[in-house]
């Protein structure tokens, strides 16, 4: 199995563990331009969701399985015949498949969740990796929790999952407990005493709950794994997971102390960074590593006047090499739609459909009449906002008109169509966006609440568009809606509009590790 020890393999969750997050749910055509992006920056398996959890799931990982020629795409199952056979299935015309299947293997997990014996999780779990043979030759078992575990109980379950043909061995941190000098010492003991170790890959699994999960990942690398399951931006539920950019520059930077790498195109890695907030709404935090918008900023006096002697007097990474340009000035009023699609193309977007690219140059003509220069995040935005603003949305925002006056109470008067028949809303509130806001709802009448409200400058200067998010719930379920526009005001009508269609399209999911499907 360990062919190319020299390899390690990436494994990105972002769509499955990192969508596990709440509120950072995907459409099935979000989740396509993710994976498009995610095969161009070469991970080698994608995690596309978990089969069972519901119609919408199923769907997105079949077409992520035909769409998808390069990377190896993998569903998520429980160690049941139900999930093992309907992730089969999504997975049935994939060019290279994976079935991922678990079971927790910590005392408390056991006892609490299970209510099964150490003697039944083994049982059921050789059972599990068997069934999923049968169905494809590449498959991963995981021990849920296995940062928990008894390492005795792990070195049994995994040698027996090895030799009922798991191909894949990972060792999650499912809560973030480990610390890096131990979980590294756990990953090299299982190597060592497993008998059947050199017949499957080992891989980790960290979550970041102590802000440990890139450190601990990596320390597994250093103790013999050769597969670290990671999401874009460190997305994932609570703290999130191990994130991709932090694992994979850790290891290309520091060659001298790794004796592997991956085989990563690294200057796709901002591209999938601004896809994947713009898409689920999460702003990256601006000093995150890598990919944060400070990340390779230098502001004190003193390391200006470093970089500009030798860069590698403050700086360990290029910029360029993880895929930040000078945010150039691309196109203007008169670029033609080939000229847009080329630009986009390069920045590692692409679109599902013609419409969505017509969509999208429409609102670049636009934009361009209101703005002067267009920017390479202007272009980034217009596809996030042609990816919501499509026509078979049950709620489109026609117009919007805001009376804003010192000393006068802010109005709002919005014409949305709902279901094709058009509808006028008035308001006032306590600003502008407010009043925007309640004469949306007096026509829509959600009842849901706003959990978040954000406005960013995509790029600098008054005539930048502001990019917004807010966060909406109801009943348990929560979306988060985006809009772009050079006015706020409106980014914030077409944001709160696309929360509403996300919402009124949100089916209730199971979650692969609580209750029941
Ligand atoms: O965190 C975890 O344990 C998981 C498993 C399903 C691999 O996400
Ligand atoms: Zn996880």
């Amino acid at each position: 199995m360990m062919s190319n020890p020299d390899k390690l393999i990436i494994f990105d969750t972002t769509l499955r563990d990192g969508e596990q997050s709440p509120g950072a749910s995907m459409t099935k055509e979000e989740k396509l331009r993710i994976a498009r992006a995610l095969e161009k920056l070469r991970v080698d398996v994608i995690e596309a969701g978990f089969p069972i959890a519901s119609p919408g799931d199923f769907d997105a990982v079949r077409a992520v399985a035909r769409a998808i020629k390069e990377s190896t795409v993998c569903g998520l199952a429980r160690a049941a015949e139900k999930d093992i056979d309907r992730a089969g299935e999504a997975l049935r015309e994939a060019n290279s498949g994976r079935i991922h299947t678990f079971i927790a293997t910590s005392p408390i997990h056991m006892e609490r969740k299970l209510r099964m014996t150490p003697d039944q999780v083994v049982e059921q779990a050789v059972w599990a990796v068997k069934r999923a043979r049968n169905l494809i030759d590449n498959v991963e078992f995981s021990a849920e929790d296995a940062g928990r575990s008894d390492i005795d109980f792990l070195c049994r379950i995994f040698e027996q999952a090895i030799a009922a043909g798991a191909t894949t061995i990972n060792v999650p941190d499912t809560v973030g407990y480990n610390l890096p000098h131990q979980f590294g010492e756990t990953i090299r003991t299982l190597i060592e005493r497993i008998p059947n170790s050199d017949k499957a890959i080992f891989s980790v699994h960290c979550h970041n709950d102590l802000g440990l999960a890139s450190a601990n990942s990596l320390a597994a690398v250093m103790n013999g794994a050769r597969q670290v399951e990671c999401t874009i931006n460190g997305l994932g539920e609570r703290a999130g997971n191990a994130s991709l950019e932090e694992v994979v520059m850790a290891v290309r930077t520091r060659r001298d102390i790794f004796s592997c790498d991956s085989d990563l195109d690294t200057t796709q890695i901002v591209n999938c960074s601004r896809m994947v907030s713009g898409i689920t709404g999460f702003p990256v935090q601006p000093n995150k590593a890598i990919v944060g918008a400070n990340a390779f900023a230098h502001e004190a006096g003193i390391h200006q006047d470093g970089v500009l002697k030798s860069r590698e007097t403050y700086e360990i990474m290029r910029a360029e090499d993880v895929g930040w340009s000078q945010n150039r000035m691309v196109l203007g009023k008169h670029s033609g739609r080939n000229a847009f699609r080329a630009r986009l193309l390069e920045l590692g977007a692409d679109f599902a459909s013609e419409e969505e690219l017509n969509e999208a140059f429409r609102s670049f003509k636009e934009l361009a009449d209101k703005k002067h220069e267009i920017f390479d995040d202007d272009l980034l935005a217009l596809v996030n906002d042609a990816g919501f603003s499509a026509e078979n949305e049950r709620v489109n925002l026609v117009s919007l008109k805001v009376c804003s006056e010192t000393g006068e109470v802010p109005k709002a008067a919005v014409v949305l169509t709902v279901d094709g028949s058009e509808k006028t809303g008035h308001a006032a509130g306590s600003g502008p966006v407010d009043a925007a806001f309640k004469a949306i709802e007096s026509i829509v009448r959600t009842d849901s609440v706003l959990e978040l409200y954000s406005v960013n400058a995509i790029t600098s200067g008054t005539d930048a568009q502001g990019e917004v998010t807010v966060r909406v719930q109801k009943a348990g379920r929560i979306v988060n809606g985006q809009g772009a526009d050079t006015d706020i005001v409106i980014a914030s009508a077409k944001a709160y509009v696309n929360a509403f269609n996300k919402l009124m399209r949100s089916e209730r999911r199971a979650h692969p590790q609580l209750g029941d499907v």
